[in-house]
Order: structure tokens, then C-alpha cells, then sequence
């Protein structure tokens, strides 16, 4: 039964082409999950080779681990290395008729990207963002085929986890939700479709523990007291392992959009920017890093 609010698939586009914008942590995740499932040319870029080649790696690596694991047989693998491709020159999007972005969480610098590449694809290319928390709708306002903007947010590690909410803006049209719903079938994801709101479901209520959890260390509970607070709940893992995963940075970054539109439920917690300003990873060697630790108690928040 199709769920409410999706279009009917008959109006879906093939995709024939993918473009990752991004080659870091997400980027590099969403390229091999695409040229698994999709079979077709996936090609990423970034703003310099050296990244490019470490997203690139990272794909050639994963699928030799698939076929190490017997997941993958080598005719398969041989065929996806050879679909995976990489350039800090946004121009091999020319012909791509899905691209996704992955980049850093800040909507001027996700506009700015959507009008460049608005300029290099077809009219009808599909523009996917990959964003936790910034709106879809602002991402497509200024662009000139905006009915093409869909939100299409995954979750880390993008190869287990099998959510996938797709976000309709303002703006996006029928054919481009319905293109969104198929590809994410052929994803084998779990696709929901939510509404455009600041931060969308998952991340609205995981960024609600995180800033329960900074705002009682701002308060003066050490931090390994209240890493272990949600034991009782059962979850695969704990608060500070969970933002480690997710990087403190985009941790803050989603809050920080959170603070601004609800600030009395969502606090803009000093020790976590003090912890992001030092580029601090908040786990080493599976334990909570001892100079995050010192740099917590030497604040003075
Ligand atoms: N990348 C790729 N694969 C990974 C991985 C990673 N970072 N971490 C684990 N895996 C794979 C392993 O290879 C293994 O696969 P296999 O079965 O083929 O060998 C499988 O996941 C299970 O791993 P493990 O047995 O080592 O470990 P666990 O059973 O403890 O599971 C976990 C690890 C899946 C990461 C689990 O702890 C978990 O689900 N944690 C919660 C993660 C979560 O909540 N993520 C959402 C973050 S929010 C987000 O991403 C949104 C963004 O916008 C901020």
C-alpha cells in the first residue's frame, strides 16, 4: 500500500547516473551504498584530489571487504570498482540524473553548490541533500527548477541502518518524490516521508539527548556519569560514542539550528563547542578521551 503523501511510483524517472558532492565520512558511505544497489556510474567530487582519492579508497576498499566476507562474488565487485569514479571537477556531473550532497552543514554553502551545479545538469536532474537538519525548502528558493530539491537523509553507518526520510520542500514536484521513493527502494531502505522542519524526526530527538546530556556537564556532572545515564534503555551504544560517530561538529551544527528555532527545549551548550573550537575526538581507543575530559574541567561554563 503506498503511504500517504507519496506519489504514485508510475511517475518515477530512471536514474541512470549518480553524482556524490562529498567524499568525506556520509559522502563516501552514500557512493558505495549507490553503486551497490544501483548498479550504474557514480562519481564524487570534492575540493581537492587528496579527498577525492581518500572517497574513492574508501569505496574500492568496502567492496573488497564484501567480497572478503563472501557478501559480494568478484564479477560483481569487479564491475562496481569499475562504476566508482572520482573528480574535484563538478562538470562530470554533466550527465548525472541524481545528485546527492554531502557537504559541511551550512546552508549558504549548500546554496551556493545547488546553483553551480544547477548550471552543469539537466532541468530535470534530481538535486538530493543529504543535510541532518537545515530546511530543504531554503536549500531549492533561489534555484531555478527548485521542484527538483528533495530531502533524502541517512543515518550513519548508512550501510546498516535502514531508515532513510525523505524530506518533500515546498517546492519539490510528484516525479522528484516519487524518483526519491524508488531510489530508495532499490536501496533496500526503510523510506518515510516527513515533513520539512528543523532537524526533520531522528535528528530532532537524538540532538534533544545530547543536549539533556551537555546540559547537565555544563552543569558540573562529569561526563562519564552521564554517558552511562540511557544504560537502562538498551541502546547500541552510548551518548558519547553515538557523537563520536555522528562528529562532534555536526553534533553542534545540527544544535545550533535547533537552538535557533526552539531555544527553550534545545541549549547551546559551551563545553560542546569548547570541545568542537579544539577539534577534540571525544572517544579514543573506545574510551572517552581523557583531554576532553581536561578541557571540561578546566572551562568554566
Ligand atoms: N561503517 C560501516 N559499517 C559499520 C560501521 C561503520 N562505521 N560500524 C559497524 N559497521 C558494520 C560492521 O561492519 C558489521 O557488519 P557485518 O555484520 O557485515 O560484519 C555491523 O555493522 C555490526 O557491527 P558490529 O558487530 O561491530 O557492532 P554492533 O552490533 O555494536 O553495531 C552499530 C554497530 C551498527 C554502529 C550500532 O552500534 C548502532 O546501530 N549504533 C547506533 C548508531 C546510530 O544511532 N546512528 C545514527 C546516528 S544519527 C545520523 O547518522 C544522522 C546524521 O544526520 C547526524
Amino acid at each position: 500500500k503506498r503511504p500517504v503523501g507519496v506519489p504514485d511510483k508510475s511517475l518515477a524517472r530512471k536514474v541512470t547516473k549518480v553524482g556524490v558532492i562529498g567524499a568525506g565520512l556520509m559522502a563516501s558511505q552514500l557512493a558505495l551504498l549507490f553503486v551497490r544497489r544501483l548498479q550504474v556510474p557514480v562519481v564524487l567530487t570534492d575540493l581537492d584530489q587528496e579527498r577525492v582519492d581518500k572517497g574513492v579508497r574508501y569505496v574500492i576498499d568496502q567492496i573488497d571487504k564484501l567480497v572478503a566476507k563472501r557478501r559480494l562474488d568478484e564479477g560483481t565487485a569487479a564491475k562496481l570498482r569499475g562504476l566508482v569514479s572520482g573528480s574535484v571537477d563538478k562538470s562530470v556531473f554533466a550527465d548525472a540524473d541524481f545528485v546527492i550532497e554531502a557537504v559541511f552543514e551550512n546552508l549558504e554553502l549548500k546554496k551556493q553548490i545547488w546553483a553551480e551545479i544547477e548550471k552543469i545538469v539537466s532541468p530535470e536532474a534530481i538535486l538530493a541533500t543529504n543535510t541532518s537538519s537545515l530546511s530543504v525548502s531554503a536549500q531549492a528558493a533561489d534555484l531555478e527548477h527548485p521542484e527538483r530539491v528533495v530531502g533524502f537523509h541517512f543515518f550513519n553507518p548508512v550501510a546498516v541502518l535502514p531508515l532513510l526520510e525523505i524530506i518533500r520542500g515546498e517546492q519539490t514536484d510528484d516525479a522528484t518524490l516519487a524518483t526519491a521513493f524508488a531510489v530508495g527502494k532499490e536501496l533496500k531502505k526503510s523510506s518515510v516521508l516527513v515533513k520539512d522542519a528543523p532537524a526533520f524526526v531522528v535528528n530532532r530527538l537524538l540532538t534533544r539527548v545530547t543536549s539533556e546530556i551537555f546540559q547537565a556537564i555544563d552543569a558540573g556532572t562529569p561526563l562519564d556519569v552521564v554517558n552511562v545515564a540511557m544504560d537502562p534503555l538498551g541502546l547500541p551504544m552510548r551518548p558519547i560514542a553515538l557523537l563520536q560517530l555522528v562528529g562532534p561538529a555536526v553534533a553542534y551544527h545540527v544544535g545550533e539550528t535547533l537552538h535557533r528555532a526552539f531555544p527553550d527545549r534545545f541549549a547551546d551548550s559551551p563545553n560542546l563547542k569548547r570541545i568542537v573550537d579544539a577539534g577534540l575526538p571525544v572517544m579514543v581507543d573506545d574510551e572517552i578521551n581523557p583531554e576532553v575530559v581536561k578541557l571540561i574541567e578546566g572551562g568554566s561554563a
